[in-house]
């Protein structure tokens, strides 16, 4: 099993970008963790970050069906402005699920709504760098009961 691991724009700052939202782990410590994860649940992964709206569309195009099995995003602010990222997700059909480190709920109102949640297998909200760890778990299952004909 493969999947593809994305982070929007600014995640490159974690760390050092509004620590009292985001908390103090930087996206290496992240990346760490989904790896040991990954390990521990012996799925493959792949993991990118950019700032570039382009650059995030065009790894999802390089990443068909058959070379990835599922992607965890975390689309950042491109979630909350983003058709094309949307677009280019369903043109993947790939299962995904998307994540976010903040509760942005308890947030502006603007992010409380996101392009991409009403298409994701499933959304995991504000808590911290372990959304993305439950996120990762939650994917897997959905793949291996897609594998198996099961209804997720
Ligand atoms: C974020 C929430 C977004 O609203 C924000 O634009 C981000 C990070 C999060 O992980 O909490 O950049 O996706």
């Amino acid at each position: 099993m493969k999947v593809l691991v994305l982070h929007g724009p600014n995640l490159n700052m974690l760390g050092l970008r509004e620590p009292s939202v985001y908390g103090k782990a930087t996206l290496d410590d992240i990346n760490q963790q989904i790896q040991a994860l990954a390990e521990e649940l012996s799925v493959e992964v792949a993991i990118f970050q950019t700032n570039s709206e382009t650059a995030l569309i065009e790894a999802i195009q390089g990443s068909p069906e058959g070379q990835f099995d599922g992607i965890l995003i975390n689309p950042a602010a491109y979630g909350h402005t983003s058709i094309a990222l949307r677009d280019a997700l369903l043109a993947s059909a790939l299962p995904f699920v998307e994540v976010h480190i903040s509760n942005t709920f308890a947030r502006e109102p603007f992010r409380h709504k996101t392009y991409i949640s009403s298409v994701a297998a499933g959304v995991v909200i504000g808590f911290g760098l372990q959304s993305y760890l439950l996120g990762l778990s939650g994917l897997i299952a959905t793949i291996a009961d897609k594998a198996q004909g099961r209804a997720g």
